[in-house]
């Protein structure tokens, strides 16, 4: 190779690193004077949280939503904690007990509920205790309740339970009763449910009987 074809190539090599360092590196991609691409979204004229704007009396930009106002899909709940769920209306649960509702509830009550209250229901979840042992959900009195006074419970706590509205949205309270239901039947089935049990069951091992 001929001395200036060397040279060339030496050349082209450090151009080449050059580049993709002034490229990649980020060394040159702050000066003094940066660059506004698109200027309206760094100033925006929508109110910024937390900073003043004059144009309100008191000098706030975040406003109070005005009193009555409610988020969408927010349903008001009449009661308080203080009201006992023996005085809440004996309302029906607006969902059907479909097999997608009762699903949904399990999974509500296997992820929310069963810590304390175990997988029966009888209040022998895995943190009982330390945590208090709560009254057995098979009782005669929850059994006697209406779905809203359960629903009430769920929504506002009762004592040291907390209020699980936050977490567990109006439909999957509405959902983990329908569940509660079905373990009370399976916990202390009727003599209709243990007959339609033992239909279900022959017609599965149909077939898988020796004739
Ligand atoms: C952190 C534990 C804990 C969790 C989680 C919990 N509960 Fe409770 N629950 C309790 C305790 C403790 C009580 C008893 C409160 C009292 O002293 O009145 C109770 C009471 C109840 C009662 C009233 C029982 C009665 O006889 O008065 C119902 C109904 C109930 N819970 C349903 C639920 C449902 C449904 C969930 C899930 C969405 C749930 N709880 C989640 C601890 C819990």
């Amino acid at each position: 190779m001929k001395c200036g074809m060397k040279i060339l190539v030496v050349l082209l090599v450090l151009g080449g690193l050059g580049y993709a360092f002034y490229k990649h590196s980020g060394f040159f991609l702050y000066d003094h004077s940066p660059m506004q691409y698109m200027p309206n979204m760094h100033h925006t004229r929508v109110l910024i949280p937390q900073r003043g704007y004059d144009f309100f009396a008191d000098g706030a930009g975040a406003r109070v939503p005005p009193k009555g106002s409610l988020a969408r899909e927010q349903n008001p709940y009449p009661y308080t904690k203080e009201t006992l769920a023996e005085k809440v209306s004996r309302n029906v649960n607006p969902l059907p007990a479909t097999k997608a509702v009762v699903l949904k509830g399990q999974h509500v009550y296997n992820n929310v509920c069963i810590v304390c209250h175990g997988s029966l229901g009888v209040g022998d979840g895995p943190i009982v205790p330390p945590f208090s042992k709560p009254p057995s959900l098979q009782s005669e009195k929850i059994r006697g309740f209406a779905d809203s006074q359960i629903f009430h419970i769920i929504t506002v706590g009762q004592n040291v339970m907390g209020p699980y509205a936050q977490i567990v949205p109006e439909n999957d309270r509405w959902a983990v009763i329908h569940y509660i239901r079905a373990m009370q039947r399976a916990y202390q089935p009727t003599t209709e449910d243990l007959k339609a049990f033992d239909q279900l069951t022959t017609k599965k091992n149909e077939g898988t009987t020796a004739p």
